[in-house]
């Protein structure tokens, strides 16, 4: 990917954002709890998006601050969880105070990220001691119509997620994975793929293309209470030191 297609597919959320909120799958609590541990603590999430991650850290107990670059995702946020400090800024910078949380969350928002910078900037905010937790949703092809689906898109959706690559003042990455799905219908299974940004990014005649040809795939597939996707939820945690 160049630069250039980077920056524009990273800053391509708020244009989805709705369809983002209403398609993307959240996270299997269990994955929550192994990411932040069983205590409730400060909590920042970044790259916070709409929330799907967010509501999950809430729900478990957290006192949790959002952050996102993206105003229109933001504002998703705050429409679903209104008790949440939702504040614009990013990986890079963050508009938060030294050694002021305890967690810092990233949900499918890691690979947005400029580590050389970003990591630097979240020990800052770290308590010494405190953790990042980082979990991508990817795709589970072990049945047919899965691999098919997410064949579709070449080679812009990993089958895997490699360990992120830390640098002092944290230390090893421990990795692990948990299964989970998500129940779709057929708008569902659209705004899904047209929430991810390589899709949001095309041209308009690719992309509706690009849809008609999951509908057709949905249609095949679909029983009548609709398709069930199932994910990989990799996790990786490291503490700072
Ligand atoms: C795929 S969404 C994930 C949203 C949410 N965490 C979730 O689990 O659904 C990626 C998010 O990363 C944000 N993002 C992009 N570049 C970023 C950066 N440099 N720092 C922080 N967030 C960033 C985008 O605005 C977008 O909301």
């Amino acid at each position: 990917m160049t630069t250039d297609e980077f920056r524009r597919r990273a800053t391509s959320f708020g244009g989805v954002a709705d369809v983002y909120e209403r398609a993307r799958p959240g996270y299997p609590a269990e994955a929550v709890a192994w990411l932040t541990g069983d205590t409730p603590v400060r909590v920042l999430d970044l790259g916070a998006g709409t929330g799907k991650l967010t509501r999950s850290l809430v729900a478990a107990g957290h006192d949790v601050v959002a952050v996102d670059p993206s105003e229109p995702m933001l504002a998703q946020l705050r429409t679903a969880l209104p008790a949440v400090d939702a504040r614009v800024g990013s990986a890079e910078r963050l508009p938060l105070e030294d050694a002021s949380v305890d967690v810092v969350t990233a949900g499918q928002a890691y690979h947005w990220f400029d580590p050389a910078v970003a990591l630097p900037e979240i020990a800052r905010v770290l308590h010494p001691g405190g953790r990042l937790g980082i979990v991508w949703n990817l795709r589970d092809d072990s049945v047919g119509w899965v691999d098919e689906l997410w064949s579709m898109f070449g080679d812009h959706e990993g089958r895997r997620a490699d360990d992120p690559q830390v640098i002092p003042p944290f230390g090893p990455v421990e990795p692990r994975t948990f299964r989970h799905e998500q129940r779709l219908d057929r708008d569902g299974l659209l705004g899904l793929v047209e929430s991810r940004s390589y899709v949001a990014v095309l041209p308009r005649d690719q992309r509706a293309a690009l849809l008609v040809r999951v509908g057709e795939l949905y249609d095949r597939v679909a029983a009548p209470d609709g398709v069930v996707l199932p994910y990989l939820t990799y996790c990786f945690r490291s503490r700072r030191g």
